[in-house]
């Protein structure tokens, strides 16, 4: 009898455990924040300055959570400058009003207010990043988002003994906020920065700055997993660690086919995962992070440091510096680049749309406006297809929404108004661009294939774009004009890099695919904060679909009222 009651009762246990896994495992674990916008003093390089931050940090906390989460942030406003928060990469599907951009998917959440970002992390594993999503203010708001796979998935490579985040930023002596409206006003881009961080830390190559110097302690024979922000506001940069190869294992959150490297590209908004084994003398190794610019353009040129220090070994060795590219190496940017391929295992497939129902193509230009209150009596400005954008004072997602007119139009041009050699000498004429909140309406599920033209207007530069709501697949890119007949023939149609950020190399072209299966208002710009500003951005309207689950959310109560 008592084995049979057993026997029953280990029975009903097992039964009850059964649907209580059941039930856990359909609903999504609940992770909250409070993200407290506040401003404080903070000293780098001999200077104390206010400035704005979350919580107090800086750069501000990590986000941890697993595939398949609900995260709920409520981030209150305590400073003086209105905030919008970014989640960079995050595809918060038929959710854009958790994304972001203030103006266009919300209006920013004024001094004293509070709003609360709630969004599932679904099919997406790795590391992003968030960020101010108004003004200049990203500067030093800014934190790491690392998602890890759902439990009992492990990463597709060889499990590292720790992991780190590294983000890279930039640093200016005086307040950045003041620094753009004096740019604005002059019609040119606003002083450079003064330093490049490591984890808000510039290295002990700067002036007083032994203590805000960042180090990781590693042990021999250790592998690591560095989880690498570009978190600048317009630098691209290169990072090495002296002494070691890095394999490359991920970026934006997708998994890429492994390849060692002795330096990394990572351009503002990308993040890259690397491996990296203590597999050296144990000593002091600098970790170094230094822009890229393949033009003659002034940029910040010095060189940040962080410390990879073995376990036991003294402060007193003096580390090493690791031979990064030159700061102009178009080679070295090249073939990094061309070396990023997706995993695409049957876990891990690279969906790339095999047939296109819309093709685009933009034209990036820089130009000059006529400005009588400035310097020079113009201001510069840039462009997609010759158009400027020019911010709403509604948020477009509630826009479209609620169909508010008058808020933007749909008439974006597929490609620009008068085609020319985009890349053949530089043109400094006017070309009477337009200034406009012109979006570009593309039909739900739709597969979108984006061609981005670099132009000699005024100079070539390259350009890392972003695009809100989605990743994409690079399935090509080339030096000069693209060509339409020939270029595509040699696109990579089975494992291009997915991701969410993609460089516009100097004087060339990229093409892009994505589907359109995430219905909303998109915000797509240039990630170099100076080039935003000045109007280098757009959004896709992507309409709702037709059936139940394929429409916009309807919006939070508490979204903030412009
Ligand atoms: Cu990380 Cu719209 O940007």
């Amino acid at each position: 009898m008592a084995s049979r009651g057993n026997t029953f009762f280990s029975g009903l246990f097992s039964f009850v455990l059964f649907v209580f896994l059941g039930i856990f495992s359909a609903e999504a674990t609940i992770k909250k924040y409070q993200f407290d916008i506040q401003v404080k003093n903070v000293s780098r390089l001999c200077h104390a300055k206010p400035i704005v931050t979350v919580n107090g940090g800086f750069p501000g906390p990590t986000i941890y959570v697993r595939e398949g989460d609900r995260v709920l942030i409520n981030v209150t406003n305590h400073a003086q400058y209105n905030m919008s928060i970014h989640w960079h990469g995050l595809k918060q599907y038929r959710n854009g009003w958790a994304d972001g951009p203030a103006y266009i998917t919300q209006c920013p959440i004024k001094t004293g207010s509070s709003y609360t970002y709630d969004f599932n992390v679904t099919g997406q594993r790795g590391t992003l990043w968030w960020h101010a999503h108004i003004l200049w203010l990203r500067a030093t708001v800014y934190g790491a988002i690392v998602i890890m796979p759902k439990p009992g998935t492990p990463f597709p490579f060889p499990q590292p003994n720790r992991e780190e985040v590294l983000v890279l930023g930039e640093w200016w002596h005086s307040d950045v906020e003041e620094l753009v409206k004096q740019g604005n006003k002059m019609g040119l881009p606003p002083n450079m920065s003064d330093a490049h961080t490591i984890n808000g830390k510039p290295g002990p190559l700067f002036p007083c700055s032994e203590k805000h110097t960042f180090a990781m302690e590693v042990e021999s024979g250790k592998t690591y997993l560095l989880r690498i922000i570009n978190a600048a506001l317009n630098d691209e940069l290169f990072f090495a660690i002296a002494g070691h190869n890095m394999t490359v294992v991920e970026v934006d959150a997708v998994y890429t086919k492994p390849f060692a490297t002795q330096a990394i590209l990572i351009a503002p908004g990308q993040t890259t995962n690397v491996l990296v084994r203590a597999n050296q003398a144990p000593g002091r190794y600098f970790m170094a992070s230094r822009s890229f610019m393949d033009v003659p353009i002034p940029v910040d040129n010095k060189t940040a440091t962080a410390i990879f220090q073995y376990k036991g070994v003294p402060n007193s060795v003096l580390p090493s510096l690791p031979q990064l590219p030159a700061p102009n190496d178009t080679a070295f940017s090249l073939s990094y680049t061309g070396n990023l391929k997706s995993l695409n295992t049957p876990l891990f497939p690279a969906k790339v749309p095999q047939n296109v129902n819309r093709n685009l193509f933009y034209t990036i230009g820089l130009g000059k406006d006529s400005c009588p209150t400035c310097l020079n009596g113009t201001k510069l400005l840039a462009s997609l297809n010759n158009i400027s954008f020019v911010m709403p004072e509604t948020a477009l997602l509630q826009a479209h929404y609620f169909n508010l007119k008058g808020v933007f139009k749909t008439d974006f041009p597929d490609k620009p108004p008068k085609p020319f050699n985009y890349t053949g000498a530089p043109l400094t004429a006017n070309l009477g661009t337009s200034h406009g909140t012109r979006l570009s309406k593309i039909a739900f599920n739709s597969t979108v294939e984006l061609v981005l033209q670099d132009t000699n207007l005024l100079t070539v530069e390259s350009h890392p774009f972003h695009l809100h709501g989605y990743n994409f697949f690079v399935v090509g890119t080339g030096i000069g004009n693209f060509d339409p007949t020939k270029d595509p023939a040699n696109f990579n149609l089975v494992d291009p890099v997915e991701r969410n950020t993609v460089g516009v190399p100097t004087g060339g072209w990229t093409a892009i695919r994505f589907r359109a299966d995430n219905p909303g208002v998109w915000f797509m710009h240039c990630h170099l904060e100076l080039h935003t500003g000045w109007g280098l951005k757009m959004a896709f309207v992507v309409e709702d679909g037709a059936g139940p689950d394929q429409s916009v959310l309807p919006p939070p109560m508490n979204l903030p009222p412009c």
